[in-house]
């Protein structure tokens, strides 16, 4: 889909260089989109071995990026997760050369777990957080710890991503299926196109200084794994295991699997979608899917 996006998106102005912080699953996404567009742009990854890795930096063992790599960047993501102890890896390791770079846009990936459980309820960015799972509250500290910076930060909420090689197409495929069960529950999804192309809208939203703090990126359907799984199934022929209630699916589930179960929310997306103007690529999981598929056969 990177041609799609390249279409609808514009160049970032010339001198622009991207930096990105974790070029995994999303990084590596992004960065191929703004690379597309003709920017420059280099990704860290823990080590040099992984694709994609321009620099190897990892917090964990102080593996830190030389002095020079941080030359002409003008944009910065990052996509690394909180550590341990809640605190920020990219800052804690390197806040004092980011505050040294005159940065024109700076994002932090985050999720909207730190919403908490909202019993099904829509979140807006203005609602308060009440994260109440300890990776959560951990991730709460870290979106802290970048507004508390003097940068030109803005934090992206998200919830699950998927596109593809990470999608229900490819649990099918790879025989991962669970057809789960809770009655009320749903989820929020966003395809990691639409995380691509709203980064470089919103980058140049800033460039007209329009940047709000804080957005959710988050398609227009939240809706329970069951429908999803259902549709995978139907683009692939294919059949699924029976739907287990919850209650007995749980009791074999790991306590990171439970506790995904445990809060229920509905991400809304009109800021993103309808005051900043962004246009989805894959407004619900079933564009999403189609995505997946078509893009899983061209590399099998
Ligand atoms: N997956 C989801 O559904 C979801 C939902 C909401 C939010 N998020 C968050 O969104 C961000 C991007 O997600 P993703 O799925 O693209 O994640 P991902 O593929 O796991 O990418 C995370 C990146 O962070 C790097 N990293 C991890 N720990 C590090 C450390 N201590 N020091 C330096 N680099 C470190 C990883 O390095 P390597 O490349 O070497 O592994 C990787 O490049 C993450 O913060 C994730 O927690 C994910």
């Amino acid at each position: 889909m990177l041609e799609a996006l390249v279409k609808r998106s514009s160049p970032l102005p010339v001198e622009s260089k991207l930096l990105i912080f974790g070029g995994g699953f999303t990084g590596q996404h992004i960065a191929g989109l703004a690379r597309a567009l003709g920017t420059k742009v280099i990704c860290t990854r823990r080590t040099n071995k992984k694709a994609g890795s321009d620099c190897a930096f990892d917090s964990e063992s102080k593996l830190l990026p030389p002095k020079d790599f941080f030359k002409d960047v003008t944009h910065i993501l990052s996509c690394v997760p909180p550590n341990q102890t809640g605190e920020d890896p990219v800052l804690n390791s390197l806040g004092k050369e980011l505050r040294n770079i005159p940065l024109k846009w700076v994002g932090y990936l985050s999720t909207t777990g730190v919403y908490g459980d909202r019993q099904g309820e829509w979140v807006h960015e203005t609602d308060e957080p009440k994260p109440h799972q300890p990776r959560s509250q951990r991730r709460w500290a870290c979106e802290q710890a970048w507004l508390n910076e003097d940068l030109p930060i803005q934090i992206l909420r998200l919830p699950g991503i998927y596109g593809p090689g990470r999608s229900a197409i490819k649990n099918i495929l790879s025989g991962k299926t669970k057809m789960i069960h809770k009655p009320g529950q749903v989820f929020s999804r966003i395809h990691v196109d639409d995380i691509a192309g709203a980064a470089i809208h919103l980058m140049h939203l800033a460039e007209k200084d329009i940047k709000p703090k804080i957005i959710n990126l988050a398609d227009n359907l939240p809706c329970t794994n069951i429908e999803v799984m259902q549709y995978a199934a139907s683009l692939l022929r294919t059949s699924l295991p029976p739907i287990e209630p919850f209650k007995i699916a749980s009791r074999n589930m790991s306590p990171m699997a439970i506790s995904f179960w445990e809060e229920n929310r509905r991400v809304s997306n009109k800021m993103l979608c309808h005051d900043l103007g962004y246009s989805l690529v894959h407004p619900d999981y079933k564009s999403g899917l189609r995505d997946c598929l078509s893009q899983e056969k061209k590399v099998n």
